[in-house]
This record gives C-alpha cells, sequence and structure tokens, in this order.
C-alpha cells in the first residue's frame, strides 16, 4: 500500500471509511485500470472534512489529472463555490472535461491547461483553500505562487509529502528519487517555519500537510 503507515492500520482505517457515489466509484476503478494516480479514499475523507469545516468558496487545486478530486471536493461544497484546477496532461484534461461535464458541474470546475509553473503567474483571483497534488518536485515553486494567491484565513493541503515514506527516512531512499526526497524535505522544513503560517504532516495516505495562513497576514 504505503510504507507511510503500517497496512493493518491502512486498511482499517479504508474499511470504516463510507463507500463514494457511483460517479466517483466509477473513476476509481478507471483510474486503477489506467495507473492514474488519485488521491486515496482516506485522504479524501480528510478532505472532505476540512471543506465542510473551512467552507471555501474559492478553491484551486493542482493537479487535476481525471477530475476524481475535484469531483470529490465539490460534493463538500455548498452555496456559490468555484474550483479551478491546473493540469499538464492533454489526455487528462480531456478525460476531466468528460468528467465534469457528466456531472453537471462544467461551469463551476474550470480547468487552466498547461505547465502550473507558467500558467501560475498569471492567476490573480484570491483562493480560500488549495490542493497541492501534482509533481512532487515543483512543490516549492508552486508554494512560492500559492502563499501569495490564498487569503487570510486560508488553507494550502499539499499530499504525498512523505512519498512513499522515503522523506522521513534515509533507509527507504531509492537513488533515483533522491532528488525528489530532498525537495520535499525543503519544502516540509520551509512550511514548518514560515512566519504567519501554521503547518502540521499528517502520516494519512501517502502523507498530507495542511498549511493555514494566520487571518492578520496580507
Ligand atoms: C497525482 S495526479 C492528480 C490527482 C488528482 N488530484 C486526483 O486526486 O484526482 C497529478 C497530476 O498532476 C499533473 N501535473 C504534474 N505536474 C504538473 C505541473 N507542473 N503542471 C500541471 N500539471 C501537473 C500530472 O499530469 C497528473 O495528472
Amino acid at each position: 500500500m504505503s510504507s507511510v503507515n503500517e497496512d493493518y492500520i491502512t486498511s482499517y482505517i479504508r474499511d470504516i471509511t463510507p463507500e463514494r457515489t457511483e460517479q466517483l466509484k466509477i473513476l476509481e476503478d478507471y483510474a486503477r485500470e489506467n495507473n492514474v494516480p488519485i488521491i486515496e479514499p482516506e485522504v479524501g475523507q480528510l478532505i472532505k472534512v476540512l471543506l465542510k469545516l473551512h467552507k471555501p468558496r474559492e478553491i484551486l487545486e493542482v493537479g487535476t489529472a481525471i477530475g476524481y478530486s475535484a469531483l470529490l471536493m465539490a460534493e463538500s461544497l455548498e452555496g456559490d463555490w468555484s474550483i479551478t484546477t491546473m493540469e499538464r496532461n492533454p489526455q487528462m484534461i480531456a478525460r476531466a472535461r468528460e468528467n465534469f461535464m457528466e456531472s453537471g458541474l462544467e461551469d463551476r470546475i474550470r480547468i487552466i491547461e498547461g505547465d502550473a509553473r507558467e500558467t501560475f503567474p498569471h492567476l490573480t483571483k484570491e483562493y480560500d483553500f488549495i490542493f497541492l497534488d501534482a509533481a512532487k518536485g515543483q512543490y516549492m515553486e508552486f508554494l512560492g505562487y500559492a502563499k501569495n494567491l490564498l487569503r487570510p484565513g486560508g488553507l494550502i493541503v499539499s499530499d504525498n509529502v512523505l512519498y512513499k515514506g522515503m522523506v522521513a527516512s534515509d533507509d527507504l531512499v531509492v537513488r533515483r528519487k533522491r532528488t525528489i526526497v530532498n525537495r520535499l524535505r525543503e519544502f516540509l522544513e520551509y512550511i514548518n517555519n514560515m512566519q504567519g503560517y501554521t503547518s502540521s504532516v499528517l502520516p494519512l495516505g501517502d502523507g498530507v500537510a495542511l498549511t493555514y495562513k494566520e487571518e492578520n497576514l496580507i
């Protein structure tokens, strides 16, 4: 499963996690059959709780893939919300677009096509909730933009930050992943010491970091 938690812990949490809706289950099957990485059920459940507590209106996601997490988030949002999601892979974009149309959410979920490192500088709107779930080695770059676009009182959720446990232990690091691991370590140290922000790293799924921007920060 992953090296972040013992398999029996992950299995147990998954067993008690409620079933997803029919559409999400179909997307989970598609993702499994086509090797598309999507958020784990327990991480999805955490995000749902955070959205219900935080009640964001403007959400930004980096890493759409087939639109699974965007649609999962949509289920927990109420009132006047919108999701902007960034993706660079044309096949993923086409599939996500179809999935958003199928749910009738194409007007509420907007895809920004292209490499987020190039499209981020064009964003000017502020967001209440930002979900980072794209190339792990680029989180520091994404954060540079995300910080400035996040409203005071807003939250950044970053997925896969413990990367199969490698980030926490040199014994697990495989050579070809060394650069990504070092970048993730730099990212985690940075968010934990960022002035005006409070962060927490959770050993859930592949590791999730929560970063809260203080209300009085401009
Ligand atoms: C883990 S998947 C996203 C999964 C999705 N959030 C979900 O749970 O349903 C990561 C996605 O990020 C995209 N990606 C990676 N780096 C990116 C970048 N720099 N700009 C835009 N998209 C990127 C990949 O093409 C991939 O589809």
